[in-house]
């Protein structure tokens, strides 16, 4: 006989299976909430801007410059240690709930990992340095604003999901009009891969 129960778990596993197999937790490792882009809190207003900021003025001929100024890799050279320290000077506007200094943030994440994966030093060192990029905003790689390195990764070139935080503005993007880049495929074929597939210029994983 199917308990009640035994039906809860197996539509459970079906929509996962949809899913690909991913469960999403309702808590992180801490057991606080994961961030919440409509909450309201002294934080939203600036967090709501900075995506409207960020939306307006992500197009796809940015990324491609961006990418080549900043592929030259010729602004600096300093080690591991001293860019998680350079970032300590640092606040991401685009966090909702994070508003203390980046290297807190680091060794957080690094430290939460480790606790759920013991085993795996490879992804201890991985979230140490997720959000190194954020170096970018300090004057020795250019000062480049809030907006051109934190917040979303989504393709350029092709429509805008409607899934990514506050789609709505993209509709003052120069590229959401623009025929060559606002179909399902944009400028890209299907199943070419996403090795040639553009990302807005976010030089960090939040
Ligand atoms: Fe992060």
């Amino acid at each position: 006989m199917t308990s009640h129960i035994d039906e809860g778990l197996k539509a459970e596993e079906k929509k996962n299976e949809k899913d690909g197999g991913f469960v999403v937790p309702d808590t992180n490792s801490f057991g606080h909430n994961f961030r919440d882009y409509d909450a309201e809190g002294a934080r939203q207003p600036g967090v709501e801007n900075f995506y409207r900021i960020n939306h307006i003025n992500q197009y796809y001929d940015f990324v491609k410059r961006m990418r080549e100024e900043y592929g030259k890799f010729n602004k600096v050279e300093m080690s591991i240690w001293e860019c998680c320290e350079l970032l300590n000077h640092v606040v991401d506007e685009s966090d909702p709930d994070l508003d203390e200094p980046q290297i807190e943030h680091l060794l957080q994440t690094a430290e939460a990992i480790r606790k759920d994966y013991p085993n795996e030093d490879w992804l201890h060192l991985t979230a140490l340095i997720h959000d190194l990029g954020k170096v970018l905003l300090h004057p020795s790689f250019g000062e480049l604003p809030q907006w051109a390195v934190v917040g979303d990764t989504y393709p350029v070139g092709c429509a805008f999901d409607k899934s990514i935080v506050h789609h709505m503005y993209f509709q003052e993007n120069p590229d959401y009009n623009n025929t060559a880049y606002n179909t399902k495929y944009g400028v890209y074929s299907e199943g070419c891969g996403l090795n040639n597939v553009l990302m807005s210029f976010i030089l960090c994983f939040t």
